[in-house]
């Protein structure tokens, strides 16, 4: 099959290594792509958004399964958009509707979904600029901290959890009376906070029936010991030690099973990637997010674990059969370790020359690009998360240990990474 992958960072190149080995593809297309996905397939310089393009490369490149990495298509529309093209009838599409992708594109939409379908989640309220006032007092009697989201996609910095009740209203303040994020933020979230381990859930679904990968946990915060600002990532590890008998019985009764129904009840037409984000609280799972799609960066260390073919699995859920699939994990362990820009998440500075990526590291690794392009005969880094190594181990942290390594090969200025990755598990 023809397949065409839209997107360009460390998850699309992890999703284009493991397309690029099942036995059903025989021409993988990565628009636009990076340096380390041109060696999984053909990059080809699409713009994602341009969803007319797209459609038009499909026709021409007989595409037949199109897989959206990001949300931004997805709640843009892309999956209507292919859908609703003669020409392409066959097209399976990996992702949702737009509708179902309000899930991800907004907060209000997840949590009244959440509520409608019993699933548990923090406790919360909504408003906007007609309700402000009333804001403004609900945020004085509530407990602290106090949880306040933009209610649209504000490129995972619509989230601030506020220690003081000032904090909390300067925050409410910004996002509804000066549009600190713009019409994402017009409305606002207000939720209790939840005191627990975050967790990151997958399942793919064709909106009746899923199948579970791999789990996995990220690090957000720049620092060691989960400290400094939030990032799109230092590091993801799989399994996660935690998730496993009572506690796993409880994600797919209680959340998983849930919100499929769910999506089934509504009519919410879903074919793709269910990122639950969950919290475990004393040993029970709420849902901190829902995302229409795969968490970087833990694909870098799901696909790594996903033993079954991917192909496969997107056939089986084109067909209806995902409840009976069986799937296959890697029992090793996997761990990645994100390089990132010095000075990230707050400034810093691109085009940085990048030597060691092709150097020849053990077998256990594999470095995903991710803010990286080629110019001439050189690699350069060109975003804040540079590259995600991911690594094999008997445990995380061997994984871990295996990745480090490995980055001791890899150099440009001012590179940072985090060394505690999985600190919690060892
Ligand atoms: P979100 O964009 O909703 O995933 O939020 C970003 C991050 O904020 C999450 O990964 C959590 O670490 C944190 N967070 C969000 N909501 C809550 C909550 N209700 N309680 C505690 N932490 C939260
Ligand atoms: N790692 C979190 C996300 O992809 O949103």
């Amino acid at each position: 099959m023809n397949i065409l992958l839209l997107g360009s960072g460390g998850r699309e190149h992890a999703l284009a290594w493991k397309l690029s080995k099942s036995k059903h593809c025989s021409k993988l297309f990565i628009a636009p792509g990076n340096p380390g996905t041109a060696l999984c397939g053909d990059n080809v310089s699409i713009d994602l958004n341009d969803f007319s393009a797209v459609a038009t490369f499909c026709k021409q490149n007989k595409i037949e399964i199109v897989v959206v990495g990001p949300e931004d298509p997805l709640v843009k529309g892309i999956y209507d958009f292919l859908q609703a093209d003669p020409a392409l009838q066959d097209l399976i599409v990996v992702g949702p509707s737009a509708h179902a992708a309000q899930l991800e594109g907004s907060k209000a939409f997840a949590k009244a979904f959440m509520q409608r379908n019993n699933i548990p989640t923090a406790a919360y309220r909504e408003f906007t600029k007609e309700n402000f006032e009333e804001g403004k007092s609900y945020i004085q009697q509530h407990s602290l901290p106090i949880v306040i989201k933009a209610d649209g996609l504000a490129a995972g910095k619509g989230v601030v959890i506020a220690a003081s009740h000032e904090e909390a209203i300067k925050t409410f303040e910004e996002m509804i009376l000066d549009a600190k994020f713009g019409e994402a933020s017009s409305k606002v979230v207000i939720e209790q906070f939840l005191q627990g381990i975050e967790l990151s859930v997958f399942a793919l679904t064709d909106g009746n029936e899923f199948v579970l990968l791999p789990e996995a946990k990220d690090y957000k915060r720049i620092g060691e010991g989960d400290r400094g600002l939030n990032t799109g990532g230092m590091g993801a590890v799989s399994p996660v030690p935690f998730a496993e008998g009572d506690f796993m019985v409880k994600v797919v009764e209680k959340i998983v099973k849930p919100t499929i129904v769910g999506l089934s009840k509504e009519k919410l037409v879903y074919n793709g990637f269910v990122f639950f984000g969950l919290i475990n609280v004393e040993g029970e799972p709420f849902v901190i997010e829902y995302n229409c799609r795969m968490g970087d960066p833990e694909t870098e260390v799901v696909m790594p674990r996903l033993a079954s073919d991917l192909v496969e699995l997107f056939i089986c859920m084109h067909q209806h059969t995902l409840g009976q699939y069986k799937i296959q994990i890697d029992q090793r362990a996997a761990a990645t370790v994100v390089l990132v820009s010095g000075g990230y998440p707050e400034n810093f500075e691109k085009g940085k020359v990048i030597s060691g990526l092709n150097s020849s590291f053990s077998d256990d690794t594999i470095v995903f690009h991710a803010g990286i392009k080629s110019s001439s005969d050189q690699l350069l880094t060109n975003g804040g998360r540079v590259a995600a190594v991911s690594s094999y181990g008997k445990n995380i942290t061997e994984a871990v240990q295996t990745s480090v390594h490995a980055i001791s090969q890899i150099q440009y200025e001012k590179m940072y990474f985090r060394t505690d990755i999985g600190y919690e598990f060892k």
